[in-house]
Parts: structure tokens; C-alpha cells; sequence
């Protein structure tokens, strides 16, 4: 059993694309062959990112949102054909933060995953439980159902291009971050669902990310347990040497884990 290795910067509206290339034509100097590192940039600055990119096998762009509909009247929205074009290879899917102040709703993010799949973008679903949900010991009937709902009607062979991101809400962007034991918990329940939604198989083979202040110092921690694939790192994502770091922390743990 292999499961691909998942280092994802989520820069959120941070980067004008002068600093977008800045950052990326430093930081992709720092990844090896061996190491591989995907940054979710804002729209704008997505296509000057991608032709930087693509003279990198090592580094991945990708955005952060975008509608589940081809074309329209959908003032302020971005159609996966047009993420495809600008060269996003992945893109976020149901950040809780997208959740909360766009009120995104499972079915949403639902349709988005199946247009992102047959677009050929690599979805990555985000998960979370409020604050408020954990300690009321709701933790795994919320995750539950953000999973059965967000993959309602997605193959099992689709599962093969679709990463999972658990990030509890309550740790992102604020500095507390879950601990690697609740953290690995959690994936560990994740993975039991996705079991029961599809099999054993599936479930194996399915990358599952932490996020949620994720930072030079504890990233080891998290990819160090035995259900977490990678990180989706926020904050530590915006300074290109931390984040370099990240990454080869993360590559560096991986050797010893295996
Ligand atoms: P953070 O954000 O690392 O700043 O907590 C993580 C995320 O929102 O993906």
C-alpha cells in the first residue's frame, strides 16, 4: 500500500502577482526531483504562477475555489475550464473557510468535485468540525456527514484523484493547532468512513491531510502518524524559505516513517 505524499500551501487572499512570482521563483529552487510541493494561489495570480511552474516537474498550482457550472451568469465566479486553462492542476475544495463566509453548503461542494473530476483538476476536499462540535462529542457525526455528502455519487475509481484534508476549524489561523494524537485519531475515524462508503481498498489508498497551524516545528509530528498523508499548511505557506522548510521536513520524516 502506497499513498502519494500531499505538501499544500493554501496562500488565501495574500499575493499580488509580483509578489506570487517572487515567492514561487525562489521557492521552486528549493525542491529536488524527489520533492514535490503544490501551492493554492489566489485567481489572479494562477496563470503567472502556473508558466513559472511548468519549468519545475516539482512544484503544482492550483486555486482555491471555483463554481460547479461550466459558464453563465454567475457574476464573480471562476468555471473549472477556466482554472484548467489558466494552469491549475488541483483545486480546494469546501475550506471551512469557504463554508463560513460563503455559506457553502455539502451539496455545493458535491457538484464542484464532480465538475473539477471531469475537468481533469485534481479536488481536494477539506473537512472540519467546529469548536463547538468537538467538545459536544459531535466530531465524527459532522465529519461523516460532510464525507457522504461531498461524495454523493462519486466513483469509486474517481476516488483515485481525490485527496482528503481534514482541517478542524477551531485550528485554523489560530495558532492552536490539533494535537498529532487527536490529529491521527480523526484520520483514523476519516478512513473508517471512507471504508464504509467504499471499501477497504479505497480507503487505503486515499491521501488524508492535517491542517491547521501547521508549522516548521510540529509538521514532523503529523506525518509521522500512520494515517496522515501531508499537510495543507495556511500561514507557514506565505514566506517562501518557511515553507521550503516545511517541505523538506515533511520529505525528510517520510524517509523514516517508511
Ligand atoms: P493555517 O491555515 O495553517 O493558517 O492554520 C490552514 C488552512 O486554512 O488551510
Amino acid at each position: 500500500m502506497t499513498r502519494s505524499l500531499y505538501v499544500i500551501g493554501n496562500w488565501k487572499m495574500h499575493k499580488t502577482i509580483n509578489e506570487a512570482v517572487n515567492f514561487i521563483n525562489d521557492f521552486s529552487k528549493s525542491l529536488t526531483d524527489q520533492q514535490h510541493a503544490y501551492l493554492a494561489v489566489p485567481f489572479t495570480a494562477l496563470s503567472p504562477s502556473a508558466k513559472i511552474a511548468e519549468q519545475n516537474g516539482s512544484l503544482h498550482i492550483g486555486a482555491q475555489n471555483m463554481h460547479d457550472v461550466s459558464e453563465g451568469a454567475f457574476t464573480g465566479e471562476v468555471s473549472a475550464m477556466m482554472l484548467k486553462e489558466a494552469g491549475a492542476s488541483f483545486v480546494l475544495l469546501g475550506h471551512s473557510e469557504r463554508r463560513q463566509y460563503f455559506n457553502e453548503s455539502n451539496a455545493f461542494i458535491n457538484a464542484k468535485i464532480k465538475k473539477a473530476l471531469s475537468e481533469g483538476i485534481q479536488p481536494v476536499l477539506c473537512i472540519g468540525e467546529s469548536i463547538e462540535e468537538r467538545e459536544s462529542g459531535k466530531t465524527m457525526d459532522i465529519l461523516n456527514t460532510q464525507l457522504s455528502e461531498c461524495l454523493d455519487g462519486v466513483d469509486a475509481e474517481a476516488m483515485a484523484s481525490i485527496v482528503i484534508a481534514y482541517e478542524p476549524v477551531w485550528a485554523i489561523g489560530s495558532g492552536l493547532s490539533a494535537s498529532p494524537e487527536i490529529a491521527q485519531e480523526t484520520a483514523s475515524s476519516i478512513r473508517e468512513q471512507l471504508s464504509a462508503i467504499y471499501s477497504k481498498d479505497i480507503s487505503d489508498l486515499t491521501s488524508l491531510l492535517y491542517g491547521g497551524s501547521v508549522k516548521v516545528e510540529n509538521v514532523n509530528a503529523y506525518v509521522n502518524e500512520k494515517d496522515i498523508d501531508g499537510v495543507l499548511v495556511g500561514g507557514a505557506s506565505l514566506n517562501e524559505k518557511v515553507f521550503a522548510e516545511i517541505v523538506k521536513t515533511v520529505y525528510n520524516s517520510r524517509l523514516v516513517k517508511s
